[in-house]
This record gives C-alpha cells, structure tokens and sequence, in this order.
C-alpha cells in the first residue's frame, strides 16, 4: 500500500483551499507543499503563508519539501499543527545529521531527498536517523516535466538496501508520476508517490485521485481491490 501525495504547486492558486479541500475528501493521504527559492532551484514558489492560509481549510496533513539554500534558518516556520514531514535536500546541507536531528526535534518526520544525479549511497550514513529519503525523478524546479527513467533503478536499489540492513525509512518518488508510470513506482518500493499535474491538471481532481489510489492502495488481497472499484 503507498499514499498519495498531490503537490499543490500545480493546483489552481485562485482556488488552492477548495482544490487541497477536494484532494483530500477525495482520498489524498498527504498535501504536498514544494518550496522553490530560485538560489537551490531557477524557480521561487512560496513560502509558509500558504500553509499557514491551508490551516483553515480541512486537509490531509502537510508534506513540506524544501528546495531551498540553507534550509536550517527555515525549518521552525514551517512546522505547523498539521505538517507531517519536512524534506530537505541532501545537496543544500552541509550538515545533514545537525539538520535531520532539528526536524525530529520538533516532533515531525525528517525527510533527506537526493536530485536525479546523486547516488543513493550519499545518504548511507544518515539512513538510521532519516523518516524518510524522497527520490528526485526530475530535477527539481518546477511540475509537469516528464519522468526520468533511470531513477526507478534508484528506487528499487534504495528499497533492496532497506531490506537488506533493516532500515525503516520510508520512500517517497517526486516528479512526472501519472497513471502510466504509478504502478512501476509503487511496485518498485515507493511507499509515498507525489503527483502534481496529474492530479490538479485535467478537469477532475476527485477523478484524478481516485485513478492514482486504485493502483497504489491495492494488496494481493482481492476484495480490498473490488472495493475500491
Ligand atoms: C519538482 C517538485 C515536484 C513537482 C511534481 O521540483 O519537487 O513535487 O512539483 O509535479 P509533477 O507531478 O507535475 O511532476
Ligand atoms: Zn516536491
């Protein structure tokens, strides 16, 4: 089973409540928040008002990623009631034990992600004390790329690793996830799959979550797939 984890920056922003609103009464475990700064990467999003605004709205809980430069001086705002994980980026952080060890402070789940082409061994010595490790299947910068195939090697390898030596982070796989792909990334050991324009692109997201749940929610138990028909 893995969840679902639609990245608002490919939501329509003249109706992001109503539209995190609908992705999470539609089944959406998570909310995916992509912070860009323009430093990390050539695009600037948004900052803490717009999870701070999303309080308000009945939601799945926060999955903040940090695409940023220095993300030490920004974790604290983004720690809110309903943020889950933090996800900072293993090239932006000179001191990722310091950093990931901060986010556990607080109480949230501590995420390290890895770009398209940093190898999965970067992260070997902090692979005890991360909640999580999101594998970059783009490079990181903006939604609606297309996905890059090499890194569904990547994940399975990450996935063989944490079997092997006991690990229990979770995987999450961000970029160019859609319903052709979904399968391949959950089968390969995605616990946690981020999808942006094939959610809030086309003219149903209540339809578009759906789609994405009936391939990653399913178990080999038989019924729990005809229910979810
Ligand atoms: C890219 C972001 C991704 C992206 C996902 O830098 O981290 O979360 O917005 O959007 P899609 O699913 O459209 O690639
Ligand atoms: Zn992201």
């Amino acid at each position: 089973m893995s969840k679902l984890a639609p990245s608002i920056l490919s939501a329509d922003f003249t109706k992001l409540g109503d539209q995190v609103k609908e992705a999470s009464e539609a089944g959406a475990d998570l909310i995916h928040f992509d912070v860009m700064d323009g430093h990390f990467v050539p695009n600037i999003s948004f900052g803490p008002v717009v999870l701070k605004n999303l309080l308000k709205v009945d939601s799945a809980p926060f999955d903040v990623h940090l695409m940023i430069e220095d993300p030490d001086r920004y974790i604290d705002s983004f720690v809110t009631d309903k943020t889950e994980y933090i996800t900072v980026h293993y090239e932006a952080c000179p001191h990722i034990y310091r950093t990931l060890e901060h986010i556990k402070s607080k109480g949230i789940k501590a995420g390290v992600a890895i770009d398209p082409g940093t190898p999965i061994e970067a992260l070997n010595s902090v692979m005890d004390l991360a909640d999580m490790i999101l594998v970059m299947t783009v490079e990181p910068g903006f939604g609606g790329q297309k996905f890059i195939p090499m890194t569904l090697k990547k994940v399975q390898k990450l996935a063989g690793y944490r079997n092997r030596h006991g690990h229990s982070f979770e995987i999450e796989v961000d970029g160019g996830a859609n319903l052709d792909n979904v399968t391949s990334l959950y089968e390969a050991g995605a616990d946690i799959i981020v999808a942006g324009s094939a959610v809030f692109g086309g003219d149903s997201i209540t339809e578009n979550v759906h789609e994405f749940l009936k391939r990653i929610k399913y178990s080999v138990d038989e019924k729990q797939i005809n229910n979810l028909k």
